[in-house]
Parts: C-alpha cells; structure tokens; sequence
C-alpha cells in the first residue's frame, strides 16, 4: 500500500505502543463487550479474520474458542504488537489494508473488525472485498465511529461533504489526535452492500452523542 496522505494507518505506525498502554487501561469498554454480544455462532474450527486488529486485543478471544485466527492492519508496527499479543496465531498475522487483501475468494466464516473500517478513504472497496473473502452464509462483523459522532467534528457543517476529521483517543497519554475520514451512514448501507449482504443486527452507542455504532452483515 502507497503511504499516501489519506493512508490513515501511519498514525497507528507512530502511536502504536502508547495506544496499545491505553487500551489495556480500559480493554472492555461498552462498545467491545456490544461487539462480542454479536459473536454469536460456534467459533471451534472456524477461519476468522480480525480485519483492523491493531495491536492484536481481540485475536486471543477468538483463538481461544477453537477459531484458526487470522489478523490483517495495515500499520507494520500493530502487527509486531499483535505477534506478541497471540503467538499461537503469529504466522496468520500480515500487513494488510482492508479494502485489499490476498486471501483467496470465500476464505473466512467471520470478519470482525472493530474501529478499523472507517480508516478506509473509501468504503466501497472494503466492502467489495469482505465480500470477496468470505463463503456464502459468511458474517462480516464491524463497529465503526457513528456518523453523527464525526459529524461534529467537521469544519463545514455538511453532512454528505468529504472531510477529513480530527479527534482525540481517550484515555492516551500524552492525547493522541486521530485524523481520519467522515463517512456518512449512506457510504455504510450502499446498494451494494444491501444487495449482497442481509442485515442481521444493529446497534449504537448510548452516550448523548453516540460514538459508535456496529452491524452485522451475512454475506446471501
Ligand atoms: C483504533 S485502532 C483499533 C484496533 C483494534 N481493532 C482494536 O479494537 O483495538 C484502528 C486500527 O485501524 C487500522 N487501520 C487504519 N487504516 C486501515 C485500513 N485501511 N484498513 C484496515 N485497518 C486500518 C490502524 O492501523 C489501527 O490499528
């Protein structure tokens, strides 16, 4: 992948071990333990991917269920965290962007990916290409920042206008300020995305302002 200005992983490259710290301080906030609610199905024997693993938190949760873990991020030092996070699965670890992967097509039964899909520049591709790597009946499990979430932090109060945002991660020491993109719910539930995958659940932060939102897609 290019380290074009709109790859929005090379924050991660630099804030890796700091934002892994702070994590750890809060690993199962309201929105992780939303997220597992979902996970429902059998996990023994399963090819999973975590799309986004960052440094790797979640990769252990699955292994540990009997899944044949992978885990793709674009951000090189992530995967180094993550290798160490999950040595079981280390071998299955790569540097990779979600919108382009070389799996081969219907590789996985699930997809999570948490906090990571909206660093996409463009949606589409991402979606085109869970849609790839999964089997038919497969589930593509995201939470992403809700909308109206980054929809405050843009500079020209514009819905549907291409922005790149900021903010700050909480809990990071020193604050970490984020750049990434404002995607709008209508780039998440696009004709395509409606056509080739069935809605199976959706759910939203509670905070005043929700911060997130996540959904569950099964590939028809
Ligand atoms: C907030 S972290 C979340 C990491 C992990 N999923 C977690 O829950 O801790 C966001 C991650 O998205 C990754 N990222 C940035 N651009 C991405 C892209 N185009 N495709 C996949 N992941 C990306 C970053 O490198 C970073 O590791």
């Amino acid at each position: 992948m290019s380290r074009r200005a709109d790859a929005f992983f090379q924050q991660y490259d630099r804030e890796g071990l700091a934002f892994m710290r702070a994590q750890r301080s809060s690993p199962m906030r309201d929105h992780r333990r939303a997220f597992r609610a979902q996970v429902t199905i059998p996990l023994r024997g399963k090819t999973v991917l975590d799309a986004g693993c960052g440094y790797g938190h979640d990769l252990p949760f699955y292994a540990k269920r009997g899944a044949c873990v992978y885990g793709t991020d674009p951000s090189k030092a992530m995967i180094d965290l993550a290798r160490q996070q999950c040595p079981e699965c280390a071998d299955r670890l790569s540097v990779q962007p979600i919108q382009k992967t070389a799996f081969p097509n219907r590789f996985f039964d699930l997809v999570t990916s948490i906090y990571a899909l909206h660093n996409a520049p463009d949606l589409q591709p991402a979606f085109r290409e869970m849609h790839r790597i999964l089997k038919p009946g497969g589930l593509f499990i995201y939470l992403v920042q809700h909308p109206l979430f980054v929809f405050q932090r843009k500079t020209h109060q514009a819905y549907h206008r291409k922005e790149t945002v900021t903010f700050t991660i909480p809990d990071m020491q020193p604050p970490c300020t984020i750049r990434q993109p404002a995607h709008t719910f209508s780039d998440y539930f696009t004709p395509f995305v409606l056509d080739r995958f069935e809605l199976l659940a959706f759910a939203e932060g509670r905070e005043a302002v929700p911060m997130w939102f996540l959904a569950k897609l099964r590939k028809r």
